[in-house]
């Protein structure tokens, strides 16, 4: 395999945030209006937009999916003695917000088709301290969430989702993060919608409605002060302040009116990169995404998982050489420091070391030219195309 030289103008990079005029201007607007800080007129739009894409009515905007999460969390009341089951094949953020409120996360292994909870690994932990169930809808696909909720039923247990990674994404025809009492989204810059960094907290049950204005607005009652609902407003709970400014939900506003545009950008690369690694797949030396019939996804992220750590990073070293940025995802946080210190493990996880040390991601933005989507294909299926033939040779010789 040869490298190409690269002159830095044809480098390739993982991702870049979209942005067009229309985003500008909404910040611009806002620059100039007297109200920059949170609640304002932007942040209003803004949330109407997702009530359209989610089909949610109750929605907080938060400065970021971390914050969203660390809300649900203080809403939810877990404290000390609490567990949450939650996937170890996630951010730092998802088993953070459960230890902040002295809880301990249990790692359950991931569907090695889905790289999402798996069910019966979830079922297979539940013990009396357990409070609730945290699934993360990896690369926008969905989870199992029909039997997630039904296993949560059964045993009187509370969902949050996770879905960071999932806007505009869906399963059985409802929207990632509808399922849960509270849902959780991203617009952090390396989302499908950003912001530079900002979230979202779906409010799906009506009645923690209230008290989610109160502790996203410093433990105040000032959401209902602005309402003309009471005559001043003071401190009545917890709170922190999690609120983003009207500057970035302007620039939000304008991100999602565009959603169904950019997430079918997205999906198009995401396809033509399906195509293209087809043959890979079938000769065996790697495995494409695969979306159940129940999902709609977003095109948030497309991978491969090669065989082995050593051929993932050879190929990550492959096209780096060729000037393509590519990457691994989640080191899993059962095996992290924090991960040994603050949550349990009971069970080994052999999925989620599957995708911790042989996943790459390939770069996937909505400007992604052609001629960039066929470089990728044509530097990444050379390497692949590379280890069939190691493949083959090596079948031959132990026959
Ligand atoms: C699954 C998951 N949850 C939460 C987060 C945190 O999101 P934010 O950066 O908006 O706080 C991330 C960030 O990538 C994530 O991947």
């Amino acid at each position: 395999m040869r490298s190409i030289n690269t002159k830095q103008e044809d480098l390739i990079p993982f991702s870049l945030p979209s942005r067009q005029a229309r985003e500008m201007d909404y910040v611009l607007e806002a620059m100039h209006s007297h109200h920059r800080h949170g609640a304002g007129n932007f942040t209003k739009r803004a949330i109407a937009k997702l009530n359209a894409i989610t089909g949610v009515k109750n929605i907080l905007l938060t400065h970021s999916c971390t914050g969203a999460l660390e809300l649900a969390m203080l809403l939810m009341d877990i404290q000390q003695g609490d567990e949450v089951i939650m996937p170890s094949f996630t951010f730092s953020s998802t088993a953070n917000a459960v230890v902040l409120r002295g809880a301990r996360p249990v790692f359950a292994d991931i569907d090695l088709n889905t790289l999402c909870l798996d069910p019966n690994a979830v079922a297979d932990l539940i013990s009396p301290q357990t409070k609730l169930i945290l699934p993360v809808h990896y690369a926008g696909v969905g989870c199992d969430m029909a039997s997630l909720c039904a296993i949560a039923k059964e045993h009187g247990l509370a969902i949050i989702e996770d879905a960071a990674q999932a806007i505009g994404a869906s399963f059985n025809g409802r929207a990632l993060g509808s399922f849960g009492e509270l849902g959780a989204l991203s617009f952090h810059d390396s989302k499908n919608i950003s912001c530079g960094e900002g979230g979202a907290l779906l409010i799906n049950n009506e009645n923690m409605l209230e008290r989610a204005e109160i502790l996203w607005e410093k433990g105040t009652n000032r959401s209902r002060f602005l309402r003309g609902e009471v005559d001043k407003y003071t401190w009545v709970d917890l709170g922190s302040s999690f609120l983003p400014s009207d500057v970035s939900a302007a620039f939000l506003l304008g991100q999602l009116e565009r959603v169904e545009q950019i997430n079918n950008e997205r999906c198009q690369i995401w396809n033509n990169y399906y195509s293209a690694f087809s043959l890979a797949e079938s000769s065996g030396v790697c495995t494409r995404p695969f979306v159940p019939d129940s999902c709609q996804h977003n095109g948030h992220i497309f991978y491969l998982l090669l065989n082995n750590m050593d051929a993932r990073n050879n190929m990550l070293m492959h096209l780096k050489a060729n000037g393509i940025s590519a990457t691994f995802h989640y080191v899993p946080l059962h095996n992290s420091p924090a991960g040994m210190q603050f949550a349990n493990t009971p069970h080994s996880l052999p999925n989620t070391e599957k995708a911790g040390n042989c996943l790459i991601r390939l770069p996937l933005f909505p400007e992604m030219t052609l001629a960039q989507q066929e470089k990728v294909i044509s530097v990444a299926n050379d390497f692949l195309f590379a280890q069939i033939q190691a493949h083959d040779r090596s079948v031959k010789v132990s026959i």
